[in-house]
């Protein structure tokens, strides 16, 4: 069992974002970019973790179910008050304390362990993690005396005009000793400029009192990126989306492009498939292998498509299923639909889900044919086998017999096929 705890601070205003939701779950490829902390921080395995949060907290505690402890700051008095929080929860057995922050999505597992390795084999009091920024602008600088050694942490705003050009930085990444974290948390005061309480002051406060500093150096300036604003979360995206693309690369799906196709990172896709440019896979989309999606394709949530699905240009598939070997190549809408094996669905063909009032389901079953700039007008069924003429309208309720031919606007059956 470990001997450390993990706090990851996500009850700060946010109000640099000027979003609508808590800066913390601002969301990244389709998931809230606390959650990024929350898993990251979870492989390493701490004996427990806990997440501090504040303004709308059913809304922020949902995100992460029972496997996290949650412990409410009442008023955003800043990162040391958000801390304070927390202390009832802190193991009494612990030994060490990990503080992460909940807007620095782009943290890894390694860099992590990097941070606890540091600080427990240089045996200090405090480890803040720190790297070197050609653009410092917005964060704590990294205050050094003559003999190099880190002596406190220095806010952007606070700053002076020498102290601006430092290009060491405070990553908002710290390991502490504790004890010493309780007791230095005691003697914290508000800052003069803001009353706000900076979990950065427990540094200095720490060295006062002659106990050893920690500055673990990385150099990940990638991984650090802390999002204050939606130019930030922007930043952040992309970093973050080439990583849910590699993840796919691996596991052997062919991703034709990094740049124009965004896959959320809840989506399942089997090998073998290839993904074009100018391509979305949302939330919860699963695609099987040996596809084919895109260029131009949108798969929204609810889309589920088995192996040899073909998906091509400007089509969007909402919440539907296409069984195997099913081909929608043009131009369509499918939105509410089952669709059986082998079916083709012609180019510009349109599922009507909605009367202005409900979602309606249309079923296409096994090897049906959908010609050309064909409406089908939920709810419908489209039999086995059964052919629908180019530029028919098929409306609601005419359900398609298995094997019929229908053409015509409204879709009127002329003949049964002969085969089933
Ligand atoms: C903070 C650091 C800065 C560092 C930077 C790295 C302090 C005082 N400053 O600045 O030195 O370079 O992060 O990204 O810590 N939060 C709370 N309660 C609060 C206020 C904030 O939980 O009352 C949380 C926020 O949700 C956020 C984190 O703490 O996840 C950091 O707060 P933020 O306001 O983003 O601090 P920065 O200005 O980025
Ligand atoms: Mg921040």
């Amino acid at each position: 069992m470990s001997n450390f705890c993990v706090i990851i601070l996500a009850a700060g205003e946010g109000k640099r974002m000027k979003a609508s939701v808590p800066k913390v779950l601002c969301e990244i490829c389709g998931k809230p970019m606390v959650q990024y902390v929350v898993e990251a921080a979870s492989l390493v395995k701490p004996k427990k973790m806990i997440v501090v949060i504040g303004r709308k907290r059913t809304q922020v505690k949902e995100v992460f179910g029972n496997n996290v402890r949650v412990a409410y700051q009442e008023k955003p008095l800043c990162t040391a008050d958000a801390v304070k929080a927390a202390i009832k929860d802190i193991p009494p057995d612990a030994r060490d304390v990990i503080v992460l922050y909940g807007d620095t999505p782009l943290i890894t597992e390694e860099t992590i362990r990097v941070l606890y390795d540091f600080h427990t084999s240089r045996n200090v009091s405090c480890t803040v993690l720190t790297t070197f920024l050609d653009n410092p602008g917005g964060y704590g600088r990294i205050l050094r005396n003559e003999a190099g050694q880190p002596v406190s942490i220095n806010e952007d705003k606070d700053a002076n005009y020498q102290q601006k050009n430092i290009r060491e930085i405070n990553t908002g990444m710290y390991c502490f000793k504790k004890d010493d974290l309780l007791e230095a948390l005691k003697y914290v005061k508000p800052a003069a400029n803001t009353a706000e309480f900076y979990l950065t002051d427990v540094f200095s406060w720490l060295f006062s009192r002659n106990r050893k500093i920690g500055a673990c150096v990385v150099d990940t300036s990638q991984e650090v990126l802390g999002v204050n604003s939606q130019g930030q979360l922007l930043e952040a995206a992309e970093i973050l989306r080439r990583r849910v693309l590699e993840r796919f690369l691996e596991a052997g799906v062919s991703i034709a492009d990094f740049k124009t196709i965004f896959i959320d990172a809840s989506a399942q896709i089997g090998s073998g498939t290839k993904v074009l440019p100018f391509t979305v896979i949302e939330k919860g989309v699963s695609v099987g292998k040996d596809c084919s999606i895109g260029p131009f394709c949108h798969l929204r949530q609810g889309a589920v498509l088995k192996d040899k699905v073909s998906v091509g240009n400007f089509t969007e598939i909402k919440n539907s299923y296409l069984d195997e070997a099913t081909r929608v190549r043009h131009v369509s809408y499918i939105g509410d639909t089952k669709i059986g094996k082998k079916v083709n669905i012609g180019a510009g063909t349109v599922v009507a889900n909605f009367d202005g009032k409900n979602k309606n389901k249309t079923i296409i079953k096994d090897k049906a044919f959908v010609g050309c700039d064909t409406v089908l007008i939920a709810p419908v069924v489209i039999g086995k086998n059964a052919i629908v003429g180019a530029g028919s309208v098929v409306t609601r309720g005419h359900n398609v017999p298995d094997g019929a031919l229908v053409v015509g606007v409204p879709a009127r059956e002329i003949k049964k096929r002969k085969r089933l």
